[in-house]
């Protein structure tokens, strides 16, 4: 008998405000067909003033039990992926913790920024499978919109706001690929490619700062890293692309998407796709993505899914689960 983390209920939170292309046409030098086809990007949500990461978390987390059928009590491992936590501590998690009403258990944030959400899965996959917990809720959750620098027309326009919540529930599985659940994860990273990707500020320096990013260079390390993390954690099972239903990938750009897949030989009918609605929301694009994949019936229960991520760090990673 093998020990599983079980999917058992996804939900998300989008800030109201919705921010098309055309609002940045009006202030800097960009236009909404360059957005569109270097990017896929159409609109992002932006949070509303003194609307924080927590805010978000805990409306994603509420939503993901409610479909779970949950109370917050009955989960003992809380993680938020995020680099924009409300305050410098305590942790994001422990302030959703706070706010769900889970009064037990324990709750710690992560940090791999837009591959967040792939490290704290991974996570919480061994959190279960060693019996330190039961039920994890595992939360990505992003405010974007305050690390932007809205003069830097070269980032500015990729990025949103959101969050996607994940239940994860310990069962038995006899150990084959044909379990549901966490089936095999694959993390990675390097820290000499700090200065592509990077926030020019920090506590240590009592600055906020601005996300930087030398967008090509990303770009480069992301059609290349991406494809070959799936490809090991899917080989670590004796997967291939064949054997996958759905890619879920982070969502920063169309065109990395369409390249991971078509690397990974599985065609774009069978990737989920939001990064034209949301931007690129960190560490809650792919919490984001499974559940409207769920909502919109693409993924359904005995899927086989692969996600897969990048960024500052550099960090990299993918998780197969079967849904
Ligand atoms: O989630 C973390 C990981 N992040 C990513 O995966 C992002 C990776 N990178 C990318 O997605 C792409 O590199 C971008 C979308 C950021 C940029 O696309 P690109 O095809 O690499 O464009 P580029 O940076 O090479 O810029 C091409 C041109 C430049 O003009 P010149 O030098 O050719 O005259 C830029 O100045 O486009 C110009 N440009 C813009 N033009 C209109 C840059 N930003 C804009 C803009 N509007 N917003």
């Amino acid at each position: 008998m093998t020990i599983r983390a079980v999917v058992r209920g996804v939900g998300h939170y989008l800030p109201e405000r919705v921010v098309p292309n055309a609002w940045f046409e009006d202030r800097i030098d960009t236009t909404d067909d360059w957005i569109k086809s270097r990017s896929g990007i159409e609109r992002r949500h932006f949070a509303a003033d003194g609307e924080t990461t927590s805010d978000l978390a805990a409306n994603a987390a509420n939503a993901a039990l409610d479909i779970a059928g949950l109370k917050a009590d009955e989960i003992d491992a809380l993680i938020v992926a995020t680099s924009t936590a409300d305050l410098t501590f305590p942790s994001a998690a422990t302030m959703v913790q706070h706010r769900i009403g889970m009064t037990g258990g324990f709750a710690f944030d992560v940090q791999a920024v837009c591959a967040g959400f792939v490290f704290a899965l991974s996570q919480a996959n061994a959190l279960i499978v060693s019996g330190q917990a039961k039920r994890a809720l595992v939360i990505g959750a992003e405010t974007f919109s305050r690390i932007i620098d809205f003069e830097d027309r070269a980032t500015s326009v990729l990025f949103g706001d959101g969050a996607g919540a994940l239940v994860l529930e310990a069962a038995d599985g006899d150990g084959s690929t044909a379990d549901r659940g966490i089936l095999a994860t694959d993390l990675n990273s390097d820290g000499s490619f700090r200065d592509i990707l990077y926030v020019d500020g920090g506590v240590s320096t009592q600055t906020t700062g601005y996300l930087r990013m030398q967008g090509k260079e990303v770009f480069r390390h992301a059609v290349e890293k991406l494809a070959a993390t799936a490809h090991t954690a899917l080989g670590k099972v004796g997967l291939t692309g064949d054997d996958v239903d759905w890619i879920v990938p982070h969502q920063a750009n169309l065109r990395i998407i369409k390249s991971t897949a078509s690397k990974m030989g599985v065609g774009m009918d069978r990737v989920v796709v939001t990064v034209q609605d949301h931007g690129n929301t960190s560490a809650a694009s792919i919490p984001l993505a499974l559940t409207l994949g769920v909502a919109n019936g693409q993924i359904k229960e005995g899927d086989l899914i692969v996600t897969e991520a990048i960024g500052g760090g550099l960090a990299w990673g993918a998780v197969v689960l079967r849904w």
